[in-house]
């Protein structure tokens, strides 16, 4: 409660649902899964772990973490047939409207458990977390033209990801740990973030009694857009965009101010966050460890990256319109250090962000007092009026 109006009475009319998964506090810059902050899950939480939280609400114990993570191990393949899939798809396709069609796939290999009952939630969920990314190394793969690989049953849930994205039949994947763990770290920091826009999207498409693979879907579409989860990839776009035409960052950010042709300081601004998005400082953290240490890191795009900010900091353009680094700004520089292409910055948010969005469709379809999404309108159109016959227009 707040002075003396409670939270429904402050924000029901406004909020689009009630929600025990994750709070933000925009003005405190405060992000918490399930009551535990996000600093403490990202230093020392693995991403299979924050997967159980998010999703059942609770920390796993070791044996709980240990057999989940197996169990989703051992379900990373998929069925032989949806290999084919990729093959329908020009070779240049971006990977999000690959995954997207995938994970629609899935339901179909699923047919059979796609109901709203307590097993074939579980069954869906313990799918998707499985071969969602199985499907986004093999849209990479296929993007490349490159021979798929099957999962190991002696890798973790994140390495067998960066084998299957990275590895070769030719020999055996060298691992960088600083890799791995800063891949861990990342989807921990993308998990769930309340009702953003691709996850209101599965929770609106989920709300019709959908299944959960394509309210998934649908959340994957709703995040490839550059104001969303696009943003990573733009960033980088919009770094190498100024390197390679020698664009002073001071210039570039006068170019934004006087809005000329609609450009954005990508990764930059936020609808919640008005002081700074508690992601992005830790983010921030992990491009200088990562890109000091490997050879793919974009050193002179971090730099006009950290220059951009430090102007736009200072700059009342944006410090009176509350823009401030977003989760996005720095995220693409790793994963392109990581060895990643652009293209698959917004896949890798998609992998992050998927167990939010299987929480966020379980817990509105697990409320007995669940009705469907029916946003209404303010009608400003046209008054009442008729037809006018063809041959009178
Ligand atoms: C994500 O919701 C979530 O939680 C999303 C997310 C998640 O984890 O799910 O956090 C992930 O999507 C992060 C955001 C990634 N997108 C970008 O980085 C794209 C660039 N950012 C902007 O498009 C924008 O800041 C948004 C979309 C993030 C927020 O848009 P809002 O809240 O609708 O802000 P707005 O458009 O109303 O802007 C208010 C003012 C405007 O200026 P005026 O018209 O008042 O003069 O700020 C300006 C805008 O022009 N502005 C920007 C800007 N963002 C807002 N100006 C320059 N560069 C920007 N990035």
């Amino acid at each position: 409660a707040t002075g003396n109006v409670t939270l429904d009475e402050a924000f029901g009319n406004t909020a689009s649902c009630r929600s025990e998964i994750t709070f933000i506090d925009g003005e405190e810059g405060i992000l918490r899964y399930r009551g535990y902050p996000i600093e403490q899950l990202a230093e020392q939480c693995s991403f299979v772990e924050v997967m159980w939280l998010v999703i059942y609400g609770e920390l796993p114990t070791k044996e709980q973490v240990e057999k989940f993570e197996d169990e989703l191990v051992h379900n990373m393949f998929l069925d032989e047939r949806m290999r084919d899939l990729f093959r329908c798809f020009p070779r240049q396709s971006h990977p999000m409207p690959v995954l997207s069609a995938g994970i629609c796939a899935l339901s179909t290999f699923n047919r059979n458990h796609v109901g709203l009952g307590a097993e074939d939630v579980e069954i869906a969920t313990r799918k998707l977390l499985a071969q969602v990314p199985t499907l986004a190394a093999y849209a990479y793969k296929n993007s490349k033209g490159q021979p798929f690989l099957y999962p190991k049953y002696d890798l973790s849930y994140v390495e067998n990801f960066i084998r299957l994205a990275f590895g070769t039949p030719a020999e055996g994947y060298q691992f960088d740990e600083s890799i791995t763990q800063g891949l861990n770290a990342l989807l921990v920091l993308h998990a769930d973030h309340e009702q953003n826009c691709s996850t209101s999207t599965v929770r609106m498409v989920g709300s019709s009694q959908a299944n959960l693979y394509v309210s998934v879907a649908s959340g994957v579409n709703a995040l490839s857009g550059p104001l969303h989860g696009g943003a990573n990839q733009s960033v980088l776009e919009m770094l190498a965009a100024i390197r390679d035409q020698g664009i002073d960052p001071k210039d570039y950010l006068e170019q934004v101010k006087a809005k000329k042709a609609g450009i954005k300081l990508m990764g930059f601004g936020h609808r919640v966050y008005k002081n700074f998005d508690p992601r992005a400082a830790i983010i921030k953290k992990y491009a200088d460890e990562i890109l000091s240490k490997s050879p793919n890191g974009d050193k002179e795009l971090l730099s006009i990256a950290k220059r951009l900010e430090e102007i736009a900091l200072e700059d009342e353009y944006f410090v009176s319109r509350k823009l401030y680094p977003n989760v996005d700004f720095y995220s693409g520089l790793i994963y392109e250090a990581m060895g990643f292409p652009v293209e698959m910055f917004t896949v890798l948010f998609a992998v992050g962000r998927l167990p939010g969005w299987i929480a966020q469709w379980r817990e509105h379809n697990a409320d007995p007092k669940a009705r469907i999404s029916r946003p209404r309108q303010i009608y400003v159109g046209h008054d009442k009026r008729d037809v006018v016959p063809m041959d009178q227009r």
